[in-house]
């Protein structure tokens, strides 16, 4: 059932590719993205004056990436908030209202609480989720699936990139319905996106690398993320998959925030993960790079090809093939998601089943 493979993880990490065509198929056309069923549409998007993506977990994340692209391609102000914080605090939700969640399982208490409070008040219910007939599935407005077929391990990897593709294509498929998002960039995110399925290939090639990594250093206690942009969501993502599988303690930072606090925290060689795929923000990473190291930081430096002189700055590097900046969050993530499996195998972890965790969190 684990497809030859020792872990469940392993195999869905494996399968991503292939979750990714299917999350994309007939959505990414060459106008932009086309969601097939879906009822939102430009008349009922004219009334609509607060958008809130409310999620759990890497689900969160992927929202994350999700504000960053709607504001980005569609120029819309976007609120991403954990639906256990957004239940609670009496939010600002009403008929104008549109609501994204996003779910793997489709059953997450709290996400389900924050669909049922915001369509009391009238809002517009878009989920989207892998579940098919899931709870979540069921008492949304409209669905968007995203197809990445079933997940096992607790560890979500499959189901985050297809989230976070759907969410790029959904950004573009507002930016199309609100005139904001220029033809050509509609057209370029989409051969992007179709190019993320044979970059996640080349990142699973690398294993060996991430292995090796993993091998030498899995005795650490800590280990920190940083990056800019679209790599803060990524970093976060990265930090979250460790901590689960490995129990390494670990922080993602928005690597300009490191000098107001946490690089109190950095010792003589602390693991530092340096996410640097965006190029606009590439010169402040070196910078944040530099300031870490001087405290005798150890860092890995992750970055598109083209930038391989990186390595004099740093202690190690992982070239991933260029790219378009505004894709990099799917292709990348696969390196870190590597990094996490690996260090927890060489801990011992049980990879599939970590302590304390379910799959599904259908209590509060
Ligand atoms: O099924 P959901 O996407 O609603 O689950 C949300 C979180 O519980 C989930 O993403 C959790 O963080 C994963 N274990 C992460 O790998």
């Amino acid at each position: 059932e684990k497809g030859g493979y020792d872990h469940f993880m392993m195999k869905e990490m494996v399968e991503q590719p292939k979750a990714m065509m299917e999350a994309l198929m007939s959505r990414c056309c060459e106008n932009g993205a086309s969601f097939a069923g879906l009822k939102l549409n430009a008349e009922m998007m004219k009334k609509i004056n607060r958008i809130q993506i409310v999620a759990c977990g890497t689900a969160y994340h992927a929202g994350m990436v999700g504000k960053y692209y709607f504001e980005k391609f569609a120029r819309i102000s976007v609120e991403t908030e954990a639906a256990s914080e957004y239940r609670y605090k009496n939010p600002i939700v009403d008929e104008n209202t549109l609501l994204i969640v996003i779910s793997q399982s489709g059953e997450t208490a709290d996400t389900l609480a924050a669909i049922r409070l915001a369509k009391e008040r009238g809002a517009w219910v878009l989920a989207v989720t892998n579940v098919v007939g899931s709870s979540i599935a069921r008492e949304a407005d409209d669905v968007i699936y995203t197809n990445a077929g079933p997940e096992i391990a607790v560890a979500s990897t499959k189901a985050y990139v297809t989230q976070v593709g759907c969410m790029m294509l959904l950004a573009s498929f507002l930016g199309n319905l609100n005139g904001k998002m220029k033809k050509e960039d509609a057209a370029r995110i989409c051969h992007g996106l179709m190019m993320t399925p044979g970059l996640i290939d080349k990142a699973l090639e690398t294993q060996d690398v991430i292995k090796a990594f993993a091998d030498k250093n899995y005795q650490i206690s800590d280990l920190f993320y940083m990056g800019r942009g679209v790599d803060l969501y990524t970093s976060m993502e990265g930090s979250l998959k460790l901590k689960e599988i490995s129990y390494i303690h670990s922080e993602a930072y928005a690597a300009g925030e490191l000098k107001h606090g946490p690089i109190a925290l950095i010792e003589d060689g602390t693991i530092v993960v340096a996410v640097c795929t965006q190029e606009n923000v590439f010169e402040k990473m070196l910078s944040n790079i530099k300031e870490v190291k001087a405290r005798g930081a150890h860092v890995l430096a992750i970055v598109q090809a083209g930038h391989e002189d990186i390595a004099s700055e740093v202690d190690e590097v992982w070239v991933i093939p260029e790219m378009d900046d505004d894709i990099t969050a799917i292709p990348t993530i696969v390196y870190l998601q590597l990094l996490a499996y690996y260090l927890a195998v060489a801990r011992g972890c049980d990879v599939d089943k970590p302590k304390n965790l379910a799959k599904s969190v259908t209590v509060e």
